[in-house]
C-alpha cells in the first residue's frame, strides 16, 4: 500500500483539548486525563465545558475550579484569551496568529493536513448488492450511496478499502427463468435485442420474463416441473444452462454499471463478487458448523439456533444452514462469505451496507460467526443499516401503478427538476449557458442532488423523495453546495483576471486582526479532519454533509461582510487565500460525498 504523503496538521479543537487537558493535570494531577469537553461556543471561537464535572470529582466551586484551570494553560498555545462565563465554561477565543498560520498550514498541504488515521486498516466494504435480472429500485440507491460514500472517506483516512458487490446473482429463481428463455426464445432481452424496442433495458426486459415465469410456475404444473429440472441442470453445470445464465448475468452488470457510472459511484465489475461465487464453499460450511455442534437438525433442515434472539413464538431465532431439499440459500451464502472476508481478505473491518430489514439476518450471520470461531475480537463485523425511501405521501415509493419505482426513472426525474432551477437561475444571472452546457450542469445537480438527499439525513431514518425541495438553491441541498463551490471558484476566476493571482503563501497577519466571519471561516474549514474521523467512527455520513452546509454557509457570512476583490493589499491577498482555502476544502468535502464540484452553473 502506498504511503501517504501528508503534513499530519492536528485540528484547533484538538490543539485546544490538548492545551487545556495539560492544565487541568498541572492544576489538579490526580484528575490528569479527564477529558476537557472542547464544544463549539456562541460566545467565543470554542469552549470548554470541564470544570463542572471536575468541580464535583475534587469537591470545589466550578468556578473556582475554572479559574484555576485557566491560569495553567501553557504559554504558547493556540489560546489566545480565556474567559469563564455561567456556572464555569471556559470560554476560549484563538490567537489571531494561530487561527491564520493553521489555514496557511493547511493550504500548503495537498491532503489539507488531514492525517492518515486510518492506515494500516483493511476494511472491505459491501453495497449496492442489486439482483441480477431484477431491476434496481429506490432501496438499492441508499446502499450504493452511503456505501459509496464510505469508501471514499476511508480510503482518502488511508484506510485498504476492498470494495464488494454481492450480487443476487444465484438461486431457484434463475432455474424459472432460464426455462421460460428456453421456451420463448423470441422474447428480446439482450442489449443488441432491445435497442430502440419497448423496454429501456435488458433488465426490464428480463424483470418482464421473470414475473412472466412465475405466473407460468404458479399456474401450468408441467412448466414447474420443467423449471425445477432447469434448476438442477444450473447446479450441476449444464453446459447450456449454464451458458444462458451468464449471459444474464453479464447483460445486468452491463446495465448496473451503466447506472454506477451516471451516479458517479466507484463501484465496477470487478467489484462484483455474487452469489454464486460461493457456491463451492456451501457443502463446507455446512459441515463445519454441523461437526463442531453449532448447526443443528430441525424439521430435516440445518439451522443456527441463536442463544441471543428469540422469534414473536418465543423459541430461538434461527440462520438457514441448509434447507430440507439439500439445497443452500442467503444465509449460508452469506456465512461463506463472512468467513472469506475474515480468513481470505484478511479484514480488519467489514461493512454491509443493508437496509434495517435485514437487521436480523446479520445479528444471526454474526453470532454464528462469533459461535464459530471465525469473528473474533480483532476483527469487526457492523451491519450498517438504513432506513426507506418514501414517496410523497409518505408510504414507501411505488408508482401509481403500485410497482417499484425504477432507479433510472428516479434520477431522470431529479435531473429534470435541476434543469429548470439552474435554466431559470442562468436566466435571472444573464448568464449565457448554450444547451449542452446547460445539459451537462443538470445532470451533475441532479444527481447531486439525490445524493445529498440521502447523504444528508441521520441513515437509519426514512425521508421523503421530493425532486422539487431537493434541487432548491437555497437551503440544506447538494444544488446550493454546488452553488457556493462555483462563487468560490468565479472569485478566482475573476481574481486571476484582473491579474491578481492566489499566493502561494499569503502575507502574514503582522497585527492585523481577523474578522469574526473569516475567523468563523478557517475554523470551520479546519475541523474537516475531525469530522471525517467521526464518520469514520460512526459510519455516519451526514456528518460530513453538515460540515459541507456549515462550510458553505460561512463562506456566504464571510462574503457578505468581507469584500474580496475590493480590498487592497495585503488583506485582499489574504482573503484569495482564505477563498481558496475554503474552494479546496469544499470540493474535498464534496469529493467524499461523492458530489460533482461544477465549475459553474
Ligand atoms: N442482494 C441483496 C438484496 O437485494 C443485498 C445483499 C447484501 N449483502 C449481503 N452480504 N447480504 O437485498
Amino acid at each position: 500500500m502506498p504511503e501517504i504523503e501528508t503534513r499530519a496538521i492536528p485540528t484547533l479543537a484538538r490543539q485546544l483539548t490538548e492545551a487545556v487537558g495539560t492544565a487541568i493535570a498541572t492544576a489538579y494531577p490526580e484528575q490528569a486525563g479527564a477529558d476537557p469537553l472542547i464544544r463549539p461556543s456562541d460566545h467565543a471561537d470554542l469552549q470548554a465545558n470541564a470544570a463542572l464535572a471536575l468541580a464535583k470529582k475534587v469537591g470545589a466551586n466550578p468556578r473556582e475550579v475554572a479559574t484555576r484551570v485557566s491560569e495553567a494553560i501553557p504559554a504558547g498555545s493556540a489560546v489566545g484569551q480565556v474567559e469563564i462565563s455561567g456556572p464555569g465554561f471556559l470560554n476560549l477565543t484563538l490567537a489571531d496568529d494561530a487561527l491564520w498560520t493553521q489555514a496557511e498550514a493547511r493550504r500548503a498541504d495537498p491532503r489539507l493536513g488531514v492525517p492518515a488515521s486510518q492506515a494500516g486498516v483493511r476494511t472491505v466494504i459491501d453495497y449496492s448488492g442489486p439482483n441480477i435480472a431484477k431491476e434496481m429500485h429506490v432501496g438499492h440507491i441508499r446502499s450504493t450511496v452511503i456505501g459509496d460514500c464510505l469508501v471514499r472517506v476511508l480510503a482518502f483516512l488511508g484506510s485498504e478499502v476492498i470494495k464488494q458487490n454481492h450480487l443476487g446473482d444465484w438461486g431457484t429463481q434463475f432455474g424459472m427463468l432460464i426455462q421460460y428463455i428456453v421456451e420463448h426464445p423470441d422474447s428480446p432481452w439482450r442489449h443488441a435485442e432491445i435497442e430502440g424496442g419497448a423496454q429501456p433495458s435488458p433488465v426490464s426486459a428480463l424483470d418482464g420474463l421473470y414475473r412472466a415465469a412465475r405466473q407460468l410456475f404458479d399456474t401450468d404444473p408441467q412448466f414447474a416441473d420443467r423449471a425445477r429440472d432447469r434448476v438442477v441442470a444450473l447446479q450441476s453445470g449444464d453446459a447450456e444452462t449454464l451458458a444462458t445464465w451468464r449471459e444474464i448475468v453479464a447483460e445486468s452488470q452491463h446495465y448496473f454499471d451503466l447506472v454506477y457510472t451516471r451516479l458517479g459511484v466507484l463501484l465496477r465489475a470487478e467489484d462484483s463478487r455474487g452469489e454464486s461465487w460461493y457456491n463451492d464453499r456451501l457443502t463446507a460450511v455446512a459441515d463445519e458448523l454441523a461437526q463442531a455442534g453449532i448447526a443443528v437438525s430441525s424439521d430435516g433442515a440445518l439451522v443456527v439456533l441463536s442463544e441471543e434472539v428469540t422469534g414473536p413464538d418465543g423459541q430461538p431465532a434461527a440462520l438457514m444452514v441448509r434447507k430440507r431439499d439439500g439445497g443452500y440459500g442467503y444465509d449460508t451464502t452469506d456465512l461463506a462469505t463472512l468467513q472469506y472476508r475474515i480468513a481470505e481478505l484478511d479484514a480488519d473491518r467489514i461493512l454491509y451496507l443493508v437496509d434495517a430489514r435485514q437487521t436480523l439476518h446479520f445479528r444471526l450471520l454474526f453470532e454464528a460467526a462469533r459461535r464459530a470461531g471465525w469473528l473474533t475480537d480483532e476483527v469487526q463485523a457492523v451491519h450498517v443499516p438504513f432506513g426507506s425511501i418514501l414517496g410523497p405521501d409518505g408510504k414507501p415509493f411505488k408508482t401509481r401503478s403500485g410497482e417499484t419505482v425504477r432507479l433510472m426513472d428516479l434520477l431522470d426525474e431529479a435531473v429534470a427538476a435541476a434543469e429548470t432551477v439552474v435554466r431559470e437561475g442562468a436566466e435571472a444571472k444573464g448568464t449565457a449557458l448554450d444547451e449542452a452546457a446547460l445539459h451537462e450542469i443538470a445532470e451533475q445537480a441532479g444527481i447531486g442532488a439525490v445524493k445529498y438527499a440521502d447523504l444528508s439525513g441521520s441513515r437509519v431514518k426514512d425521508y421523503v423523495f421530493d425532486t422539487e425541495r431537493m434541487t432548491a438553491f437555497n437551503g440544506n441541498t447538494g444544488v446550493y453546495l454546488q452553488y457556493a463551490h462555483t462563487r468560490l471558484t468565479s472569485i478566482l476566476r475573476r481574481a486571476t483576471e484582473r491579474g491578481l493571482s492566489v499566493p502561494e503563501t499569503a502575507p502574514s497577519l503582522d497585527g492585523a486582526a481577523l474578522e469574526p466571519a473569516e475567523r468563523a471561516l478557517i475554523l470551520t474549514a479546519d475541523s474537516l479532519a475531525d469530522v471525517l474521523d467521526a464518520v469514520a467512527e460512526d459510519l455516519e455520513p451526514h456528518r460530513l454533509a453538515g460540515f459541507c452546509y456549515d462550510l458553505a454557509r460561512a463562506f456566504t457570512d464571510f462574503y457578505e461582510a468581507c469584500p474580496v476583490l475590493g480590498s487592497d493589499s495585503p488583506v485582499r491577498e489574504r482573503r484569495l487565500a482564505l477563498v481558496d482555502l475554503t474552494r479546496r476544502t469544499l470540493a474535498k468535502g464534496l469529493e467524499l460525498l461523492g458530489i460533482a464540484a461544477p465549475e459553474r452553473m
